[in-house]
C-alpha cells in the first residue's frame, strides 16, 4: 500500500465535512452574544468627508453602536503587512482619518444586533463629501505625469537596443489587460471575539500565522494573544492572502463594543476593497535572425496601483518569465506604476505571469508568423538550456517534453496554418498554441507529527487548505510514512497556534509544508523507539538503532513485533511526538520553476458571432503531482479562470469618476458551464529532487499562465484579428464575415 499512496488519485479525506455541512467556514461561526457589523462604504473615489450623521441610523432598530474616523479606537500601525515574506504592502488601515482614495472604502461600521439590522442602519447613515477628480484609470495616470520605474525590479542583459535595429524580423506591439477581481466563492468573513486581551479570529485568510502577526501589531499585542482560525477556506486566489481593512475593522469593534462582531464583506464590495489584479499596459520588442532565433527582446510594463500608500505599493511582476523562458542574449524587462484612485491591488493567480504571458506569449506568436513559421517550431528553436538571467541550470525542465506530449494529444500536425482555412459547418476553427511558466518556491516550515495512544497519527502545521488538497497530501505523506491507512490519520491545519507553516500562495505550500511533515513524521517514530527502550517499555533491553519501525509496529532483531499503541500503553503514554523544522530551497545552484505547455481550440460563428473555446490540451511539467485528482483539479480550475481572463473578466470603473461600474454577478462575468470545453490535463510528472525529497514544485498557478495567449492566438488563427487587449469580446471580432 505504502508504494502507492503517494501521487495516488485519492479523494479529498475532508470531502464528506465539507458535502454534509460539518466543515465550518469563517462565517459559519455564531457566538454567543455576537453581534453583527455591516459597513458604510464611500461612494465617491477621491475626495474627503466633510461629515458624518449617524442621528437616524442610531435610532434604527437594534443598531448598538456606529463607528468612523472620528470614534474608532486607534490602531497601530505595521512595518509591513506582508511578513512572510518581507515585502512591504501596507493596508491602510479603517477609519483613520477623513481621506476616501477610492471608491467602496470604509467610512462607517454599524454594530447591530442582527445582520438585518445592522446594514439596514447602515442605509441610514448619511455622509457628506468633497469630491476632488478622481484618476479611474492607467491612462489618466499617466497623463497625470506618475509613473514610478521599478528599478530594483529591472533586468537587463546583453544589448536589446543595438540587436533590435540591426536585426532581420522585428515585431513591436502594446497589450493591455484590464482589471479583474478575485471571486472566491466564500466571501471575505471575520468573527472576532475578545476575552480580555486575547483576540480570536475566525478569519478569510490564506494564512494564519501571517494574520495572526499583523493584527497583534495593529492592536499592539503579543503573537501569543491573537489566534486566527480558518479551517476551511472556499477558496481565495490571492485575493485572502494579507488582511484587508474590513477583518481590521471587526477586531476594533468587537473591542469597543465589548461583544463578538461577525463581519462579512458585501460582493459588491469584494469589488473595491479586498483587492484586484491590476490593469497593465505591456509594450513587447522582438526580434530574430533570419533564422527565427530570438537576438532581442524587450518587454516594458506599467501597472496601476493604488494611491493609498505610495512607500509600499503593489507592483505586477509582468516580465518575471519573460526574463527567462526563451534563450536571448539581449534581453530586457521593466516594470512601472502609476497610481490610480482604486483600492490597493494584490496577487492574483499567477501574479505578474497571468497578465506577463498574455504579452509574451501574443508577441512570441505574432513574431511566427512574421516568420512564417509553425508556432511549435519557433518556441523549440528557442528554448533556453538554462536560467539565462541567473545564470544557473534549471532544477528540472522538460518542457519539450510538455509541448511534444500536448501536440500529440491534440492533434496539432494536422493545423493548417492558414488563416481562417479549418471549417466545420458554419464555424471557423483556430487553433492555437503556447507556453506557461511560474517559479517554483520553498520556504522554511514547522510541523508536528504524533504517534497517539488511541491508533492514530495527528499532524498540525499552521498552514491552511484553501481547497487545493493540501489536507490529503499531508495525509498521503504520513500515510506513506507510517504504513497506516489514511483513516487512521488525523490532519489539523488552519490554526495559528500550530507550528508555523506558509501562507497558501505562490503554489509553495506544497513543497514547503511536506518536507517538515515527513521531517516530524521521522522524529515520532524516534521518540516511539525512544519511549520503547525505557524500563518497562515494549524493548526494554534494545537500543534505538536495533528497532525497525514497520506499518505501525516496532520490532527487534529477534523478530518480536509490538503496534505502537502498545508501546505508547505500556509506559502509560498518550502520545510519541515528533516536531521539526525545514528550511526553503537552496537557491544558488538551480533556478527552480515549472513550464507546461497550452493547446486551444475556438470556434468563431460569424453568422451569430458566437466565439467559444471548445478544446484545451495542457501538458504541465511541476515536479511530482503528489495527488492526481487534486493536481489534475487544480489545473483545469486554472484553464477555467483562463477562459474568464481570456473571454470575459473584466472590472469596469466610469472614466469620468472612477467608481466601479459592474461590481456584480450579472455584469462581471465569469466563466459557466456553458462555457466550458473539453479539457485535457497531462500531468508529465518528473520529480524535482534538486528541490526537496518529494520532488514537487507545486500546482496552484501555472495552469492560468498563457492560457489568455494560447486562446487569443487561435482567435487569430482563426479570424485573422489579432485582439491585443483582454478580454477578446465578440465587439472585438464582430466585423469578422466568413
Ligand atoms: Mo496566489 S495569487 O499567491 O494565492
Amino acid at each position: 500500500m505504502s508504494e502507492m499512496i503517494i501521487g495516488a488519485a485519492k479523494p479529498r479525506i475532508d470531502g464528506p465535512a465539507k458535502l454534509t455541512g460539518q466543515a465550518r467556514y469563517s462565517s459559519d461561526n455564531n457566538l454567543t452574544g455576537m453581534a453583527h457589523a455591516y459597513g458604510v462604504f464611500s461612494t465617491i473615489a477621491h475626495g474627503k468627508i466633510i461629515n458624518i450623521d449617524t442621528s437616524l441610523a442610531k435610532q434604527s432598530l437594534g443598531v448598538i453602536d456606529i463607528f468612523h474616523h472620528d470614534n474608532f479606537p486607534d490602531l497601530y500601525h505595521t512595518p509591513s503587512m506582508m511578513e512572510q515574506e518581507n515585502k512591504v504592502e501596507e493596508i491602510r488601515l479603517p477609519f483613520e482619518d477623513n481621506h476616501i482614495y477610492y471608491a467602496g472604502q470604509f467610512v462607517a461600521l454599524v454594530v447591530a444586533d442582527t445582520f438585518e439590522n445592522a446594514r439596514a442602519a447602515a442605509y441610514k447613515v448619511r455622509v457628506d463629501y468633497q469630491a476632488y477628480s478622481a484618476i479611474a484609470n492607467l491612462e489618466q495616470g499617466l497623463e497625470h505625469g506618475d509613473l514610478q520605474m521599478q528599478e530594483k525590479t529591472q533586468h537587463s542583459r546583453g544589448n536589446p537596443e543595438q540587436a533590435y535595429q540591426t536585426a532581420k524580423h522585428t515585431i513591436d506591439a502594446t497589450y493591455r489587460t484590464p482589471v479583474e477581481t478575485h471571486n472566491p466563492m466564500e466571501m471575505h468573513a471575520t468573527v472576532a471575539a475578545w476575552q480580555g486581551d486575547h483576540l480570536t479570529m475566525y478569519d478569510t485568510t490564506q494564512g494564519v500565522v501571517n494574520a495572526r502577526n499583523v493584527y497583534a501589531k495593529v492592536f499592539g499585542l503579543s503573537p501569543d494573544q491573537v489566534t486566527v482560525l480558518t479551517p476551511f477556506l472556499g477558496s481565495g486566489f490571492g485575493g485572502k492572502l494579507w488582511p484587508w481593512p474590513n477583518a481590521i475593522a471587526a477586531a476594533g469593534a468587537a473591542r469597543a463594543v465589548g461583544q463578538s462582531v461577525k463581519l462579512v464583506v458585501p460582493r459588491q464590495e469584494m469589488f473595491t476593497t479586498t483587492g484586484h489584479r491590476p490593469e497593465t499596459r505591456q509594450r513587447l520588442r522582438l526580434a530574430t535572425n533570419e533564422d527565427g532565433k530570438l537576438v532581442s527582446v524587450r518587454h516594458d510594463s506599467i501597472s496601476t496601483t493604488s494611491v493609498i500608500n505610495k512607500t509600499g505599493s503593489y507592483v505586477e511582476l509582468c516580465g518575471g518569465m519573460t526574463k527567462a523562458l526563451y534563450s536571448c542574449q539581449n534581453l530586457s524587462v521593466t516594470h512601472g506604476i502609476t497610481y490610480v484612485n482604486r483600492g490597493t491591488p494584490t496577487s492574483m493567480r499567477a501574479p505578474g505571469a497571468a497578465s506577463g504571458l498574455f504579452a509574451l506569449e501574443s508577441a512570441m506568436d505574432e513574431m511566427a508568423n512574421t516568420l512564417g513559421m509553425d508556432p511549435l517550431e519557433f518556441r523549440l528553436l528557442n528554448y533556453a538550456n538554462q536560467d539565462e538571467s541567473q545564470d544557473l541550470p534549471w532544477s528540472s525542465n522538460h518542457i519539450r517534453d510538455a509541448y511534444a506530449q500536448a501536440a500529440e494529444q491534440f492533434g496539432w500536425a494536422k493545423r493548417n496554418a492558414k488563416v481562417g482555412s479549418m471549417h466545420d459547418g458554419n464555424e471557423i476553427i483556430g487553433w492555437g498554441m503556447d507556453s506557461c511558466n511560474w517559479e517554483a518556491i520553498q520556504y522554511g516550515c514547522d510541523a508536528r507529527v504524533a504517534f497517539r495512544e488511541d491508533g492514530t497519527v495527528f499532524a498540525s502545521c499552521g498552514t491552511q487548505d484553501i481547497g487545493t488538497g493540501t489536507y490529503t497530501i499531508v495525509a498521503q505523506v504520513l500515510s506513506d510514512l507510517t504504513g497506516l491507512p489514511l483513516d487512521k490519520i488525523e490532519v489539523q491545519l488552519g490554526d495559528s497556534s500550530y507550528p508555523s507553516g506558509p501562507i497558501s500562495g505562490g503554489s509553495w505550500a506544497t513543497a514547503t509544508t511536506l518536507p517538515a511533515i515527513a521531517k516530524a513524521g521521522r522524529k515520532a517514530i524516534e521518540t516511539l523507539k525512544k519511549y520503547a527502550i525505557l524500563s518497562g517499555g515494549s524493548f526494554p533491553k534494545a537500543k534505538t538503532e536495533d528497532l525497525i519501525y514497520e506499518h505501525g509496529q516496532l520490532s527487534d532483531k529477534k523478530g518480536k513485533t509490538v503496534h505502537f499503541m502498545e508501546v505508547l500503553k505500556a509506559r502509560r503514554l498518550a502520545s510519541a511526538e515528533g516536531e521539526a523544522h525545514t528550511n526553503g530551497a537552496h537557491t544558488d545552484k538551480f533556478s527552480f520553476r515549472s513550464f507546461g505547455a497550452h493547446f486551444v481550440e475556438v470556434r468563431w460563428d460569424p453568422g451569430i458571432s458566437r466565439l467559444r473555446v471548445s478544446r484545451v490540451v495542457s501538458a504541465i511539467d511541476a515536479g511530482r503531482a503528489m495527488n492526481k485528482l487534486t493536481s489534475r483539479n487544480q489545473i483545469e480550475g486554472s484553464i477555467v479562470m483562463g477562459i474568464g481572463m481570456a473571454l470575459f473578466e473584466q472590472t469596469e470603473y466610469d472614466p469620468r469618476d472612477g467608481r466601479p461600474v459592474n461590481n456584480n454577478f450579472a455584469e462581471y462575468l465569469v466563466p459557466v458551464h456553458a462555457d466550458q470545453p473539453e479539457i485535457d490535463v497531462i500531468l508529465l510528472d518528473y520529480p524535482d529532487y534538486n528541490f526537496n525529497e518529494f520532488g514537487a514544485r507545486g500546482l496552484g498557478e501555472i495552469g492560468i499562465t498563457g492560457i489568455a495567449a494560447a486562446i487569443a492566438n487561435a482567435v487569430f488563427h482563426a479570424t485573422g484579428k489579432r485582439i491585443r487587449e483582454l478580454p477578446i469580446t465578440l465587439d472585438k471580432l464582430m466585423d469578422i464575415v466568413a
